[in-house]
């Protein structure tokens, strides 16, 4: 998968890995609708935490609220299956982020940021976009799937859909970036994130302090309303708080958040 020296295989990414469980197990596929769909179909014959499912590109490939996602080769398009406890949940979306921005800044130095939710981006445009997906039986979480969507080696002016709003990381670095690499390190870095939260730790904080939108003037879309406001803060259930114009504070918890001029 991928061309030449920037292949991807299951051994390429698991071998030497030095993590417990993420990524010790790799299903790697030329070419896949979703790899949401294939990690949740694996989730539920028990597939072994840390099942890591790549795709060399999608062509169902799913974004946040019903959108599609563009996945084309030289992207990274992955799902991670994870069992955590129901009182992690709402921090998956939080600790996937964060690993992101730190693989990014790792293997190719760039500084990310992160924009409410989940979008991370180099100047203010999106290079990734990340998609949690669970499913939570009598209290319990049954499973969840990290999914991953990076622009990695990607001339985003080639997409005319995406171009004025996304970036990747060869556009921003000038030059092919290892997708091998770049996985590898996501992966280890999601294992330290999530071990860390069983141990109680927390990742509210640096997800909060990484946050573009607080303090902007932004509009969120949410079910088909638009609400206009000040970020004022963030919860750690990951909710947004948005001060509006008549002075009253509102949570958003899905929505689309644009920064606003
Ligand atoms: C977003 O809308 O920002 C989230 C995009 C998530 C895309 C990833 S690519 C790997 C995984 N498979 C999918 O179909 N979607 C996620």
């Amino acid at each position: 998968m991928g061309t030449g020296e920037n292949s991807l295989s299951s051994a390429s990414i698991s071998n030497d890995l030095g993590t417990r469980f993420v990524g010790q197990r790799v299903i790697c596929h030329p070419r896949l609708a979703s790899t949401m769909e294939m990690a949740r179909q694996e989730a539920r014959l028990g597939a072994v935490e840390g099942t890591v499912v790549v795709a060399g590109e999608q062509t169902g490939g799913r974004g946040r609220m019903g959108r599609v996602w563009l996945s084309p080769q030289g992207n990274i398009s992955l799902s991670i299956i994870l069992y955590p406890d129901l009182a992690h949940l709402p921090s998956l979306i939080m600790l996937a982020s964060l690993a992101v921005v730190h693989a990014i800044e790792a293997v190719s130095g760039l500084k990310a940021q992160i924009g409410w939710p989940n979008d991370v981006l180099i100047g203010g445009k999106k290079v990734c976009g990340i998609l949690v997906e669970s499913n939570v039986r009598g209290g319990t979480v049954a499973h969840a799937v990290i999914g991953i969507g990076m622009n990695v080696n990607l001339r985003a002016a080639d997409f005319p859909e995406i171009s004025s709003i996304a970036t990747s990381l060869s556009d921003e670095v000038g030059g092919e970036v290892s997708l091998a690499g770049m996985i590898r390190q996501l992966l280890v870095d999601i294992e330290r994130l999530y071990l860390d939260l069983q141990a109680g730790g927390s990742v509210y904080q640096e997800w909060r302090d990484s946050l573009v939108t607080l303090g902007k003037k932004v509009v969120a879309n949410s079910s088909g309303i638009s609400y206009e406001g000040i970020a004022e803060s963030v919860g750690e259930d990951g909710g947004l708080l948005l001060r509006c114009s008549d002075g009253s504070l509102i949570k958003v918890i899905a929505a689309d958040v644009t920064l606003h001029g």
